[in-house]
C-alpha cells in the first residue's frame, strides 16, 4: 500500500491529557497491544513519547483495518479525545485519564512476531543478550532502552553546554593515527597506499590534546570514539566513549574543579538533584587501607582493619556484622577470591570474637599475604558481603576523588616498571627526587573520579619539560631511538613552548550507566558489542573480499 498520502500527526501519543477532551487528533506509532472485542477492538498505540488507548468501534469506518492490526504494526490513527469516566481510569499511565475514539484508521506496514518482548518488561528476564543484540533495533523500541539512549543523549548535551559556557572549544581529532598508549593493544588498520603499514585506531585521542594545549587552545573537549583490543569486561566494550578534557596553565585542583561543576550542572540539568561539591578525596593508599580499592564504593562502612603488619606480609580483617547468616555465601566468595588474588582467606563466625572487635552473629573475614593483595582481596569480600546484605543504598550517589596514584607500578606479565595511568602524567614535584632510588614511591599528578564504586573518569597533569618526558620514557626500558621512533612528534613539539597543562577523560558510557542504574555500560550503547566483542546484529567481525586482502598485500604479510 502506498503510504505516500498518509495522515500525519498531529499530537504525540505520550502527551494527551484531560486537557485535550474533544478535540479530534491523528497519531502516528506502533501497536504497541491489541485486543479484540465482538464490538469493539483496544489499541494500545506507542510513540517514543509513550502509549496511549485507541478504542475503535464497530461502525467505526476504521473498523476493518482494526481487525487485521497485529502487534508492531504501523498505523496512522484519526480520532476524538475522550475523557473516560472514572471507573475506567488507568492510573498507572499518564494517558490513563482518556483514550481516543477512532474514525479513520491506516495501516502503514506490518510486521512479524517480534522475537523481543516489546510490550512486557517482565518478560525481558527470559530473553537472551544474543537475541537482543541480534535485533538491537526491536530491543531499543523498548520504552525503557530508548530513555537510556534519550538520556545519554541529555547528558552529553548537558556536558556540551557547560564546557562551551567556560569557553572550552570541541576539537575533533584523528582516529587512524599513531599508537597512543593507554596500556591496552591496538586495533591495527592496514594501508593499502602504504603496503606493510598500519593505522593504530586511537586508544584515545591523548596526545592529540596535548599537542592542541602547545598549539595554544588552551581550553579543549571532545566526544571522541577510543579502541582498544582489551578482554571485554561488563564494564568495558572495543569501543567506548570518551567525554575528554584538557586545559592549560592549570593546576590539579583546577581540572577536579571544573570537573566537580560538570558533574552538579548534569546532575542538576537532566535528574533536578542537587549534590554537593567539592567531592571527598582520598588518596590511593587510603583507599586501598580503608575499603582495599582504588575506586571505592563509600555508600556504605564496612571498612578494613589491621591485626598485624610486618615487613612483606599483612593480616588484616573485615567485621560483617550479621554475617553468620550468609556464612556459607561469605566462605564460597573467600575462596574464589583467596584464588585469584594469591592470598589465605578465613572467615571465623565462631568462638570469642571480640578480639576483632566483633559480637556473636557477626562474621569476621581475615586475609594474610602481601598488604596490597590482602587488601584488594578484602576489598572485594566487602563488595560481595554489602551487596549480599543488602546494605547499599542504591538511591545514594556517592562521588569521590582518588589522588596521589603510584607514578608507576610493576608490570604482572613483563616484571618491569610500567606507567601506572600513562607515560605522559607528571610526577608530584615533591616526589622527584626518589625517581632514581625509590620509583615506586613516586607519586604521580593523577587524579580518578569514582561514582558508586566505579571508575568514572581519570586524568594527571601531563608533564611539559622534554628531559623530564624523556627520562620517564627511559625508565619504562624505551631507548633514546624507540622513544622518538613513537613519540617524536610529542618530544618534539616539547621543544616549542608547552604550556602546563592537565586533562581528564570521562568514560562516557560508564558515566551514563551508573547514573541510570544500569548494570552494565551495553545498556546504554545503542550498538554495543556482545562478550565476545561481536555485533550479532551485521555480523561484524567479518571475512574481507579477497581483492581487498589482495591490494592490502595481506597475503604477502602473511608468508
Ligand atoms: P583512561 O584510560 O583512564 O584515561 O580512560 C578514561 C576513562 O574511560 C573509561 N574507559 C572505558 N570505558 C569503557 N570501555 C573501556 N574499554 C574503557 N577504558 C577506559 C573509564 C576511564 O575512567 N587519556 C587518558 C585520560 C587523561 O589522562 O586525560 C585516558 O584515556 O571510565
Amino acid at each position: 500500500m502506498s503510504i505516500q498520502g498518509f495522515m500525519k500527526r498531529t499530537r504525540w501519543c505520550g502527551e494527551l491529557r484531560k486537557d485535550d477532551a474533544g478535540k479530534t487528533v491523528i497519531l502516528n506509532g506502533w501497536v504497541h497491544r491489541v485486543r479484540r472485542f465482538g464490538r469493539l477492538v483496544f489499541i494500545l498505540l506507542r510513540d517514543r513519547t509513550g502509549l496511549v488507548q485507541v478504542v475503535v468501534r464497530k461502525g467505526s469506518p476504521a473498523f476493518d483495518a482494526a481487525k487485521k492490526l497485529q502487534p508492531e504494526y504501523v498505523v496512522a490513527v484519526k480520532g476524538t479525545v475522550r475523557e473516560r469516566p472514572p471507573k475506567e481510569v488507568n492510573p498507572e499511565m499518564p494517558t490513563g485519564e482518556i483514550e481516543v475514539i477512532a474514525e479513520e484508521l491506516q495501516i502503514l506496514s506490518t510486521s512479524k512476531p517480534v522475537p523481543i518482548p516489546i510490550h512486557d518488561e517482565s518478560l525481558m528476564s527470559t530473553t537472551s543478550e544474543a537475541v537482543r543484540l541480534r535485533y538491537r533495533y526491536l530491543d531499543l523500541r523498548r520504552p525503557k532502552m530508548f530513555r537510556n539512549i534519550l538520556m545519554r543523549a541529555k547528558i552529553v548535551a548537558a556536558m556540551r553546554e557547560y564546557f562551551d559556557s567556560l569557553g572550552f572549544i570541541e576539537v575533533e581529532t584523528p582516529y587512524l593515527a599513531r599508537s597512543t598508549p593507554e596500556g591496552a593493544r591496538d586495533f591495527l588498520v592496514p594501508s593499502r597506499l602504504h603496503p606493510g603499514k598500519f593505522y593504530a585506531l586511537t586508544q584515545s585521542p591523548q596526545l592529540f590534546k596535548q599537542l592542541l594545549m602547545i598549539a595554544g587552545f588552551e581550553r579543549y573537549y571532545q566526544v571522541a570514539r577510543c579502541f582498544r583490543d582489551e578482554d571485554p569486561r561488563a564494564d568495558r566494550q572495543p569501543e567506548f566513549t570518551q567525554f575528554d578534557v584538557e586545559m592549560s596553565f592549570v593546576t590539579r585542583e583546577d581540572v577536579m574543579e571544573v570537573v566537580e561543576g560538570a558533574m552538579k550542572h548534569v546532575l542538576k540539568k537532566v535528574f533536578g538533584e542537587d549534590i554537593e561539591t567539592p567531592f571527598p578525596r582520598l588518596t590511593y593508599w587510603e583507599a586501598i587501607r580503608r575499603y582495599g580499592s582504588d575506586k571505592p564504593d563509600t555508600r556504605f562502612g564496612l571498612e578494613l582493619r589491621d591485626l598485624e603488619i610486618s615487613e612483606g606480609t599483612a593480616k588484616r580483617y573485615l567485621v560483617v556484622e550479621g554475617g553468620k547468616g550468609i556464612t556459607e555465601y561469605l566462605a564460597a566468595e573467600a575462596v574464589k577470591v583467596s584464588g585469584e588474588h594469591g592470598v589465605r582467606v578465613d572467615v571465623i563466625t565462631e568462638g570469642d570474637l571480640s578480639t576483632y572487635g566483633a559480637e556473636s552473629g557477626d562474621a569476621v573475614i581475615v586475609a594474610e599475604g602481601d598488604y596490597l593483595s590482602v587488601s584488594e582481596a578484602l576489598g572485594r569480600l566487602r563488595l560481595s558481603a554489602a551487596s549480599k546484605l543488602g546494605l547499599i543504598d542504591k538511591t545514594r550517589r556517592s562521588f569521590i576523588w582518588i589522588i596521589d596514584f603510584p607514578l608507576f607500578e610493576i608490570d604482572k606479565e613483563t616484571g618491569k616498571l610500567a606507567a601506572r595511568h600513562h607515560p605522559f602524567t607528571s610526577p608530584n614535584p615533591e616526589d622527584i627526587h626518589l625517581l632514581d632510588k625509590e620509583p615506586l614511591k613516586v607519586r604521580s599528578l593523577a587524579y580518578d573520579l569514582v561514582l558508586n564504586g566505579e571508575e568514572v573518569a581519570g586524568g594527571s597533569i601531563r608533564i611539559h619539560d622534554k628531559e623530564l618526558q624523556m627520562k620517564i620514557l627511559r625508565m619504562l626500558g624505551l631507548s633514546e631511538e624507540e622513544a622518538m621512533n613513537r613519540y617524536g612528534f610529542l618530544l618534539e613539539a616539547l621543544d616549542y613552548g608547552p604550556p602546563p597543562h592537565g586533562g581528564i577523560a570521562f568514560g562516557l558510557d560508564r558515566l551514563v550507566a551508573v547514573l541510570l542504574g544500569e548494570p552494565t555500560i551495553r545498556e546504554v550503547i545503542a550498538f554495543p558489542k556482545n562478550k565476545d566483542m561481536a555485533d550479532p546484529l551485521t555480523g561484524a567481525p567479518a571475512e574481507a573480499p579477497e581483492e581487498y586482502l589482495r591490494d592490502l598485500y595481506w597475503l604477502q604479510i602473511k608468508l
